[in-house]
């Protein structure tokens, strides 16, 4: 008997694109990624890392390595390990860093960022660092990848295997390892912020839950991708941890959607980009959260209104609780709330759901854009 069936459409589960399924495995990959390393009173654990607690006794400083998305979630590493273990932290794209002789000893904790483990930028950096007499930890999807092997130790991201090639379910588990690593050093190094760290990881075991609350909302996001449509030209900005979330937001929609995208810091605008704001221009501001931190959000609010005031057409993306920004805003896509380091997780999703969506209205092939390989293994 023939079985008249495709195994590559198969394997997306019945959905349209491996893109759109590994979106919608989000919330499984960050809860694999979390289970059994954090405990119900929030202590972190990192068990098998292969890297002694008395080196990450040691460390006075942190080097976080990657690139294109990786590097994102490492910009989100240093907002975390800065606050809650007051350990410096540079982030570096991979194949800048090498050929700026940055300064690294034994007391220099590298941090290599990869989804495939084999990107060929990132494995010279470890490489390099090695060399330079640093203890490089990675950050891994891919058991046995190559940067896993070369790394002193690996903490491995759960995401399970990611064939389309823009980055999703991969980054938001990276994120989720990146601030596990934050609350395990500061909570064994001892932080001044303990129980925040308790709390903020007891929160994180609940956040797979709020990422499909948020996977729920998507209609509201396709239903924006279509009323921009003919955009060629679609502005991110963030502030604090949504900088890196606008910067991941503009590269979806390139890589997807091609279409121009650019991401700023929100207080960065003023110095040159806000020249670019005319009539209509399509804003995508990620909003702090207003009952978290009111300060940054009456900053965003200022920059909204700066974007306005010159024709901006703004979209936000702010938490429920906010009863303020719908005054400004032309569009809110509202994301549960969730204190501040954790909110990444959420407001990153529409995000995701607003490139695909435009692709879609385009006819593109959200898998596969053009000139792109999943895995850049050439420098
Ligand atoms: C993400 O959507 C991109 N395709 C790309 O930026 C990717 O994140 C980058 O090439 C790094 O890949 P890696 O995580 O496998 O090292």
């Amino acid at each position: 008997v023939a079985v008249d069936w495709d195994p590559a459409a198969a394997s997306k589960g019945g959905h349209a694109s491996f893109m759109v399924k590994e979106m919608l495995e989000q919330p499984e990959a960050v809860r694999r990624t979390i289970q059994d390393r954090i405990g119900i009173d929030g202590s972190v654990r990192l068990d098998g890392l292969g890297i002694e607690e008395s080196t990450f006794a040691r460390i006075n400083k942190v080097v976080v390595v990657a690139c294109g998305t990786a590097s994102y979630g490492g910009q989100i590493a240093k907002y975390a390990i800065e606050r809650w273990c007051r350990i410096p932290v540079e982030v570096d794209l991979a194949h800048e860093f090498r050929y700026r002789t940055p300064l690294l000893d034994a007391r220099t904790l590298v941090v290599a960022i990869s989804q495939s483990g084999e990107t060929m930028d990132t494995l010279m950096a470890v490489r390099y660092a090695r060399e330079q007499g640093a203890v490089v930890l990675s950050i891994c999807n891919t058991q046995g990848s190559t940067i896993a092997r070369e790394s002193n130790g690996v903490l491995h991201t759960l995401a399970g295997p990611e064939i389309a090639v823009a980055s999703t379910k991969a980054f938001l588990a990276q994120v989720t390892a990146n601030l596990l690593l934050a609350l395990y050093l500061a909570q064994f190094r001892g932080s001044a912020l303990r129980e925040e760290t308790f709390a903020v990881a007891k929160e994180l075991r609940r956040i797979p839950d709020l990422i499909q609350r948020t996977l729920d909302r998507a209609g509201r996001v396709n239903a924006l991708a279509a009323d921009l449509r003919e955009a060629t030209s679609v502005l991110f900005i963030g502030r604090h941890v949504g900088f890196p979330v606008a910067l991941e937001g503009a590269l979806k929609l390139k890589e997807l959607a091609y279409i121009h995208a650019e991401g700023f810091a929100a207080g960065e605008l003023k110095h040159g980009a806000i020249a670019l704001i005319d009539q209509g221009q399509p804003v995508i501001v990620i909003v702090p959260s207003l009952r978290h931190s009111s300060l940054l959000h009456a900053k965003v609010m200022s920059t909204i209104q700066e974007v306005k005031a010159r024709g901006g057409w703004v979209v936000a993306v702010a938490d429920d609780g906010d009863g303020v920004v719908a005054e400004w805003a032309d569009e809110v896509i509202a994301v549960p709330e969730s204190s501040p380091l954790l909110a990444p997780l959420l407001t990153t999703v529409p995000l995701q759901l607003f490139a695909a969506g435009l692709a879609a209205e385009k006819g593109l092939d959200v898998d596969q854009p053009r000139n792109l390989a999943k895995s850049v293994t050439v420098e």
